[in-house]
């Protein structure tokens, strides 16, 4: 048997969708207060170095273009592992994972975990809305069940096995080298000073530090904006809109080709 105490989830997720289903596995597995390695602040990723030994850690990230998020990859580097199996999850809107779950896959190797099962969920698109809606309101309870039973059979793999060094690869879909990202778009969403009472709940869900107070009036950095709408999603009085035409048109696509409902799938 492979010991699976202390359980700590280690994730990057700005609309806290990856961080719900990691907390649903570790239930499955019988752990209702893991630790947490929260690397979606910025503050989280300044490159302070850790060494993880032993316990499980279950890693997720969400899938951003097919693959893992650039942030959470900064975020990732940080952690060298010894004698640590690991759970790879990857969390996506209900188009495509691709290459995601075999990035991260391999990114958690090179960092010295040993993968034991990996599962890709699905959560709410960071673009929907409302009214454009793309998986909106997901992981729902469907969801969160099949997050905890994946805890229950990764539970049980671990029971029946005897060593790190006796768990086979993981057969992973994906292809390497993996997809392009495709071009950085310089666009984010913007406040609308009408209605913002400059609470500054955007400015502190940021990720990327690109919101910022200036001289009364919310301002952001669009170069910085990776558009995880955490921003959007957080504000009290709506009033943080993404205006971009062309995202708009994106996402009202992305409603249509992507409304048909799609499972977790695990690997053990
Ligand atoms: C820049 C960007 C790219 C994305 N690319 C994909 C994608 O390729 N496939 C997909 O299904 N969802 C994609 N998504 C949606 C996220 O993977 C999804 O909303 C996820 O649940 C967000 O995780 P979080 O709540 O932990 O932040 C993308 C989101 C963003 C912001
Ligand atoms: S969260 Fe909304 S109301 Fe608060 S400062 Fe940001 S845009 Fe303005
Ligand atoms: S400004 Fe961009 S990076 Fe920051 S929370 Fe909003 S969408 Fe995310």
């Amino acid at each position: 048997m492979i010991l699976n105490r202390p359980v700590r989830l280690l994730y990057f997720s700005p609309t806290g969708t990856t961080r719900k289903i990691l907390e649903k596995i570790a239930e499955g597995i019988g752990e209702d207060q893991p630790e947490h390695i929260d690397l979606t602040s910025p503050e989280a990723r300044m490159g302070q170095h850790s060494r993880i030994k032993r316990g499980l850690t279950i890693i997720g990230v969400p899938v951003y273009t097919g693959r893992v998020a650039l942030e959470a990859i900064r975020g990732l580097g940080q952690f060298k592992a010894t004698d640590a199996p690991a759970i790879v999850v990857v969390v996506y809107g209900n188009r495509e994972y691709e290459d995601a779950l075999l990035e991260l896959q391999n990114i958690t190797v090179e960092a010295g975990f040993t993968p034991i099962a990996g599962a890709a969920f699905i959560g709410e698109h960071s673009l929907s809305t409302k009214d454009v809606p793309v998986a909106h309101g997901r992981p729902d309870s469907e969801d969160l069940d099949c997050a905890a039973a994946f805890g229950v059979l990764v539970n049980e793999k671990l029971t029946k096995t005897d060593s790190l060094s006796s768990v086979s690869p993981l057969k992973i879909p994906g292809n390497f080298p993996y997809r392009e990202r495709g071009p950085a778009r310089h666009v984010s969403p913007d406040s609308d000073d009408s209605t913002c009472t400059r609470c500054e709940k955007c400015r502190e869900v940021c990720p990327t530090a690109a919101i910022t107070l200036v001289e009364g009036y919310i301002q952001t950095e669009k170069n910085k904006c990776i558009l995880c709408c955490a921003c959007v999603k957080s504000c009290p009085y709506g009033a943080r809109h993404l205006n971009d035409p062309q995202l708009r048109q994106f996402i009202q696509q992305l409603s249509i080709t992507c409304s048909m409902r799609k499972d977790p799938e695990f690997y053990l």
